[in-house]
């Protein structure tokens, strides 16, 4: 899978995103063989930057976050085709320079005329660079050419915002242009879930109410919010990685099998899945939210989030939460899927573990089986790549006693090949106009309404619970599964 003649325009190449994620991801892709050697990238944004500048900025950025070693040869041929058109988002005369730029590189790199535009700007500007794009004939490649548009989230704030986002592109870019990134489905572990439930006889039999008891998915950071205030502060855990990261994460643990791998086949059965799950009631049990205050990270005293910079001392910002949902289908009723989020917990650690209900009846002596809980199957998304099984066995010695034990499968230790980041994978695949691992829009806007409901109450219910940074959130999370008699794990 190499990419064909091309070209990508970046919008915000400024900003954090561009410089740690997508300018290393594009070395990382040329590095590997997997760019066309015309390939080109046209930074856009209000600097007064040369072509000179951006290159060296980028630069500095492949040198300090790519994850393939550096080398000359690949960096002069990629550098060659960067340009920087300087301008304002609603300044006529920078678009007009983009257009020429783009047709120059057309003929000196051919690249073809097809163009990527990414987005790497917040939502509240999309409108104004793609009427732009469209204004100054961006847009339309005619037969021969593709033109895409890359997003990144926030999708808005809500189910309606995320309308209105969506009306926007969808103005200007046909339905199958649009690329919207979320960076969890480029990962190697989150796209193992499918090949893990529909490649194997040995799971998926036991997949569904009658042996699943409930399904916990965690995404547990152990960084602040670090220099993010300005986006973080009135967004919240919530709104920046459940209804995109966790939802989705959903979606694939329990959709049904979809008929192949295509965009159109995996979409129906993520939007299956996603209508039929609903938040479990009344919120003020199921669903928990937090604030860390002063705490210790990684041995280090650590500020809590009402002193971190640009942080307002009366924020009601969520750093923590915590939702119950419920899945009204055959396979799931009866199921609770609990997932939540933290800044400043305990460790670093993405994991979706399927908890199993014990046998019907075990015919040993309570006894026996004290130390032996329930079987577990842990996806670990990351750190440390890979799975576990947990199950009882037997423990040596003249008795018969029970305890839980661990099969372990490591992507370190299964494989040599390594994993691209995610957004090596999802860029090659906008190159590529291969749609499978983009949600769509109704994706987006059913995630918001499963979560527009708790971000209502939320807002109506005064100031988050506070939580130690260092620790596993707020105690009013553990009372959430403490009710159904469950406990969160410690990974
Ligand atoms: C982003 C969130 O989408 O994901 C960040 O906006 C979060 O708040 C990041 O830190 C985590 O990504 P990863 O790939 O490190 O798990």
């Amino acid at each position: 899978r190499i990419a064909g003649p091309c070209s990508m325009v970046i919008f915000g190449v400024t900003g954090d995103l561009s410089r740690k994620k997508v300018m290393p991801a594009i070395y990382d892709l040329a590095n590997r063989g997997l760019l066309p050697p015309g390939f080109s990238l046209v930074g856009f944004a209000r600097r007064d930057w040369e072509d000179q500048d951006f290159a060296s900025i980028v630069r500095d950025a492949v040198k300090q976050y790519s994850r393939t070693e550096f080398h000359d040869e690949v960096w002069d041929q990629l550098s060659a085709g960067f340009r920087f058109v300087s301008g304002d988002f609603d300044d006529d005369e920078a678009f007009d320079l983009l257009r020429t730029t783009l047709s120059d590189l057309d003929d000196e790199r051919g690249t073809g005329g097809n163009h990527a535009f990414y987005l790497a700007i917040p939502p509240g500007l999309f409108g104004n660079v793609v009427n732009q794009l469209k204004e100054h004939g961006l847009v339309n490649g005619g037969d021969d050419a593709w033109r895409r548009v890359v997003v990144e989230k926030p999708f808005g704030h809500d189910q309606e915002s995320a309308r209105a986002l969506n009306q926007v592109l969808a103005d200007v870019f046909p339905s199958g242009s649009v690329f919207r990134i979320d960076h969890y489905l480029g990962k190697e572990t989150v796209q193992n879930i499918m090949a893990l439930r529909f490649a194997n006889a040995l799971f998926e039999p036991l997949w569904n109410a009658l042996y699943v008891d409930h399904v916990q998915i965690t995404m547990a950071e152990d960084i602040g919010i670090g220099g993010r205030a300005g986006y973080y502060d009135g967004i919240g855990a919530a709104r920046d990685v459940i209804q995109n990261h966790l939802l989705q994460l959903m979606a694939l643990v329990a959709m049904e099998e979809p008929t192949t791998f295509e965009a159109g086949a995996l979409h129906r059965e993520k939007l299956k899945l996603l209508a039929s799950a609903t938040l479990a009631t009344p919120l003020s049990r199921t669903t928990a939210r937090g604030q860390y205050v002063r705490g210790w990270a990684g041995g280090v005293e650590v500020e809590g989030f009402l002193e971190e910079e640009g942080i307002g001392p009366d924020s009601r910002t969520e750093t923590y939460a915590a939702i119950t949902l419920n899945v009204a289908n055959r396979r799931w009723a009866g199921v609770p899927f609990y997932l939540r989020t933290g800044k400043r917990l305990g460790r670093r650690v993405t994991e979706v573990a399927v908890v199993f209900k014990r046998g019907a009846h075990l015919p040993f002596s309570d006894h026996a089986t004290e130390d032996f809980t329930q079987n577990a199957l842990v996806i670990r998304v990351q750190p440390d790549e890979g799975m576990t099984v947990r199950f009882g066995s037997k423990v040596p010695g003249t008795a018969m006693e029970i305890r839980d034990v661990s099969m372990d499968f490591a992507y370190g230790e299964s494989f040599t090949e390594s994993s691209p980041e995610a957004y090596e994978r999802l860029i090659l695949d906008v190159l590529l106009g291969d749609p499978p691992l983009f949600p769509r829009h109704e994706e987006v806007e059913l995630s918001w309404q499963i979560l527009d409901p708790v971000l209502e109450h939320w807002e109506a219910s005064g100031h988050p619970d506070e939580y130690e940074a260092g620790t596993w959130g707020p105690t009013s999370s553990d009372e959430v599964l403490a009710r159904n008699g469950h406990t969160w794990r410690r990974p």
